[in-house]
């Protein structure tokens, strides 16, 4: 990927996207933001291609000694076309709903290449996942295993499941997004582990296939991940001999830059190892393969955030500068219910006017119209000055940002853009009116 140029340190990202600023005016790829606003309106989601597709090919390339699948994690970004995207590259799929399998099918993906996560699968999903031939269900409990050996027995099917072990390491990450710890709802301790597996042996309409583990979300080194490589091997090993499994997954997790004051514009500072606040592909490989090759099974991945965070941006326009004497609040006409992670986990995105700035940066809030305090993407945040009618881009908001969007203040959901080089695509339109009330009428049907 080449050097981009982006923020008010030049080479901050040297290795993570595709927008640049060329001749002062931000683009993704080949196309400049400002025409993609003029077009399709703001606020918008726009995704560069070209970065998922390196960040996949990188992760990818550093994992090339293991027998490997990468199962990009849908719930992070659930395009259609970012999934028909990463299915050509040879993605197989971590899902966790009947509505992300369909998605994946929508999107010319292959249910063999999916595994099926979560604690709460109803009767439905399991069934419509067996009748596609999923690979792998990972189980979250015993009342899980047995409502799954039930629904395969109905069926006439065999299902293909994994224990998803919870080996109590700290991730070091937001609490809301750490899973791996035992006070989290997540997975079977390892304490209990072979029991559960002896149990799911004993069951007749299930077919032990793996093992899985997932300690959490954004997180920004290799550490906790090799911890819980290193917690699991023994049991891993003692699961291969017993039950004749077929693969490791070690979940997904690898976190991201968000803010470009955490990362310094020296290339050096991407490819050294061991240095606080990123985590390379060379970092998390050198953790892992030394401890998942001698395993002798096919491993398993599970990145979201990492494949795609980067590689997307949310445009927003400035409505208002309202200043008080506290404060001066650039009120955008992007929203907490588009882009909720700064109100739900404190998450902070880089924000950048699409025209470069010249003019020094001063304090402010940038915050949107809904009728929340929640609803702020930047707190004293020192930013050039913003005047209604300049268009801004909220960085790195590719993954868990549009997915997570609603319809909360009866805001319609917003159109998402895929750029190639100079090849621009709506691959989602934005939502009408129309469709806000699609389905609901004034009296409902009588029963
Ligand atoms: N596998 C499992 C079982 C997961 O629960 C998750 C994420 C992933 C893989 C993918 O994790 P990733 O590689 O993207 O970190 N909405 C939050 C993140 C929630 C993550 C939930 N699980 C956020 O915006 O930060």
């Amino acid at each position: 990927m080449h050097a981009v140029d982006i923020g008010f340190s030049p080479d901050h990202f040297p290795q993570v996207h595709l927008f640049s600023y060329i001749d002062g005016a931000l683009h993704c790829e080949g196309v400049n933001l400002e025409s993609v606003a003029d077009r399709f309106g703001t606020p918008a989601y726009v995704y560069s291609a070209g970065t998922i597709r390196s960040n996949f090919q990188r992760l990818n390339r550093a994992l090339d000694p293991l027998d490997r699948l990468i199962c990009f994690a849908v719930k992070a970004n659930s395009n259609l076309a970012v999934l028909n995207l990463l299915a050509r590259e040879g993605a197989g799929f971590d899902i966790v709903s009947a509505g992300e399998l369909f998605r994946v099918l929508r999107a010319g993906g292959r249910a063999d290449r999916c595994t099926f996560a979560g604690v709460g699968k109803t009767r439905e999903e399991i069934e419509y996942a067996l009748r596609e031939g999923v690979y792998c269900f990972n189980v979250e409990s015993e009342a899980e295993l047995e409502r799954i050996n039930e629904v395969a027995g109905k069926l006439g099917l065999l299902a293909p499941v994994a224990i998803r072990v919870n080996p109590d390491v700290d991730a070091r990450t937001h609490k809301f997004i750490s899973t791996g710890k035992s006070k989290n709802k997540f997975g079977i301790g390892l304490d209990r582990a072979g029991d559960v597996y002896a149990k799911a042996a004993a069951l007749p309409h299930l077919k032990i296939r793996g093992i899985q583990t997932h300690i959490g979300s954004q997180i920004l080194e290799a550490g906790p991940f090799a911890e819980a490589a290193q917690k699991l091997l023994a049991l891993v090993t003692e699961i291969k001999n017993r039950h004749d499994i077929e693969f490791f997954s070690i979940g997904g997790g690898i976190g991201i830059v968000y803010d470009p004051a955490l990362a310094s514009g020296d290339p050096a500072w991407w490819t050294s190892t061991d240095h606080p606040h990123r985590i390379t592909t060379e970092d998390y490989a050198s953790a892992l393969l030394p401890l998942l090759t001698p395993l002798g099974l096919r491993i398993l991945f599970e990145p979201g955030r990492f494949v795609v965070g980067n590689a997307g941006v949310l445009l927003s326009t400035v409505q208002y500068v309202k200043t008080t004497p506290a404060k001066t609040f650039t009120i955008v006409d992007a929203a907490m219910n588009d882009l909720i992670r700064p109100a739900l986990y404190e998450g902070w995105h880089e924000i950048v006017p699409l025209k470069k700035p010249s003019a020094p940066a001063a304090p402010m809030d940038v915050v949107g119209p809904v009728c929340e305090s929640g609803d702020f993407f930047a707190q004293d945040r020192e930013l050039p000055p913003l005047a209604p009618g300049d268009r801004i881009a909220l960085l790195s908001a590719g993954a868990y940002g549009f997915v997570m969007s609603s319809n909360y203040n009866s805001r319609p959901l917003l159109p998402e853009i895929l750029i190639e080089g100079a090849d621009v695509r709506l691959v989602r339109k934005r939502q009408t009116l129309e469709d806000l009330v699609a389905g609901e009428s004034l009296t409902g049907d009588a029963a």
